[in-house]
């Protein structure tokens, strides 16, 4: 029996995974640019990512040689070249690099940096030895499926004095933030209205906050949402290289800037409230955050290689 966790209709579901993120590229492009110094400005980046974000920006030098994988329309592609780096993008879905490569094209001629991009399974792929200055990796990581491959490959290609960067989902939202997200929306106007949400509740009682919980950690339909959940991507991460920073929170904040209906004047403030008290929360311990970002070093092989020896 095979322990490849490719099984008999991964390459259907791969290709609905890639539709899916190819129109959900469209969708995005078609309201405002694949681009980070645009897409900073929505509430939930704003607030929840544009400092991590920014700070991993901030470190890249002109010249270095990046990788952006799942880097679906290319927004950090173009950030990274933005500040001078060499970029591949690398992603499945064929219409989202298609949206990619366009917008790339349109801004090309103000870039210090260049963008290439590849279609290429994150689950297969084959990298280059010490080839990166830099890999990022944002919201891709929970939808793969050998977890244990891409991290390998991720080692391989960086060089010994590269950065990893990730953000994405780790394990599940705690209760209290779930709660926490459930009563915020509750209250606060959303694009739910107020009657859907009393009849939501009359009709789900207590189950609404698992509703809710449900929407929180999908994001979109895909087919692989979550499929990585038992490999424990970030154990895998923290045992191949020196996690040199990790920081946990954003979600029930991240969730309510997508749902909010308010003026950006009222939303902004109320959302840096409400994130203000979900790190505090984090801080004391009565929350645990799905939302994870670290940034990463190589680590020395003889360590790792000791470390597989003994675990
Ligand atoms: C949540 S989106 C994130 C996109 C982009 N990094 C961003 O932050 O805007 C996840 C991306 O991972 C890509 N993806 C999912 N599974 C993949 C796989 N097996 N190989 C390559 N890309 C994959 C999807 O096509 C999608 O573009």
């Amino acid at each position: 029996m095979s322990n490849s966790p490719i099984d008999g209709n991964y390459h259907d579901r791969l290709r609905q995974e890639g539709e899916i993120w190819g129109k959900v590229a469209e969708a995005m492009a078609a309201q405002d640019a694949p681009d980070w110094q645009v897409q900073r400005q929505a509430l939930h980046n704003l607030i929840v990512h544009a400092r991590h974000v920014d700070a991993m920006l901030e470190a890249v030098q002109p010249g270095m040689q990046a990788l952006d994988l799942g880097c679906g329309a290319g927004e950090l592609t173009v950030a990274l070249a933005r500040r001078g780096a060499h970029v591949l993008g690398i992603d499945i879905s064929a219409r989202a690099l298609e949206v990619a490569r366009g917008y790339y094209a349109s801004v090309q001629s103000q870039l210090v940096g260049t963008a290439s991009y590849e279609q290429a399974d994150l689950n297969t792929l084959s990298l280059p030895t010490a080839r990166y200055d830099r890999i990022v990796i944002k919201g891709a990581l929970h939808h793969l499926v050998d977890l244990p491959h891409l991290v390998g490959q991720m080692r391989q290609a960086l060089r010994p004095d590269g950065l990893l960067w990730v953000q994405d989902s780790h394990g599940d939202e705690s209760r209290a933030g779930v709660l926490m997200a459930s009563v915020l929306m509750f209250v606060l106007p959303t694009h739910v209205s107020y009657g859907d949400k009393v009849r939501g509740l009359l009709r789900f009682g207590l189950r609404a906050p698992s509703r809710i919980k449900l929407s929180m950690e999908a994001e979109g339909l895909s087919p692989f949402e979550g499929a990585g959940r038992d490999q424990d991507w970030l154990a895998l991460i923290q045992q191949a290289f020196d996690v040199i920073d990790l920081e946990r929170g954003g979600t029930v904040t991240g969730y309510l800037a997508h749902q909010l209906r308010l003026p950006r004047s009222l939303a902004l403030p109320l959302l840096r409230l409400i994130y203000g008290l979900e790190r505090l929360l984090l801080r004391l311990g009565l929350l645990r955050s799905s939302g994870v970002v670290l940034l990463a070093r190589s680590r020395p092989r003889e360590l790792v290689e000791a470390q597989s020896v003994t675990s």
